[in-house]
């Protein structure tokens, strides 16, 4: 489903973990400065070591994190990718690719700077992701060794 009118695509926003604490007014900032895009599975949404333009939200679908080829992480809806190189400057970390046909929210990297900026709350939320990915790999790399 992609939403065309505004109102609607803000009543999605709204449902995703990321922003849901934000006011209607920062939800509509946000509603206007992303693009609903459509994926087939398969489709190679961010390439490791490539370079970073974009944020992308899952809002339909499923998604696969890779390293090397290895399978790191799965994300579905409301999980949010590429924010790393956004943030940073440097290449993709891992590629993400999708395991079903997808619905994505993207976000260009200048956009995504302004939000990072301007909508309060969303660098916490942001960063509280970062942590529990961190600690899900720390869990992993201890498992290996
Ligand atoms: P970025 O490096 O810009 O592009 C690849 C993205 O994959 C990265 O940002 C993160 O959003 C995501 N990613 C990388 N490593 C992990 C991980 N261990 N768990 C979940 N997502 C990850």
């Amino acid at each position: 489903m992609l939403l065309k009118r505004r109102s609607d695509r803000v009543d999605v926003l709204k449902k995703v973990p990321l922003f849901s604490d934000l006011s209607r007014r920062h939800l509509d900032h946000i509603a206007r400065e992303a693009d609903e895009v459509k994926e087939k599975k398969g489709a190679v949404l961010t390439r490791q070591g490539g370079l970073g333009r974009e944020f992308l939200l899952i809002l339909e679908g499923a998604a696969r994190v890779e390293r090397d080829g290895t399978a790191i992480a799965r994300l579905g809806p409301g999980d949010f990718f590429g924010e790393m190189s956004l943030i940073d400057g440097m290449p993709r970390s891992a590629s993400v690719i999708a395991e079903s046909p997808s619905v994505l929210l993207v976000i260009e990297a200048r956009s995504f700077q302004k939000l990072l900026d301007t909508v309060p709350g969303l660098q916490r939320k942001l960063l509280a992701t970062l942590s529990a990915r961190l600690r899900a790999a720390d869990v992993r790399l201890a498992s290996i060794n």
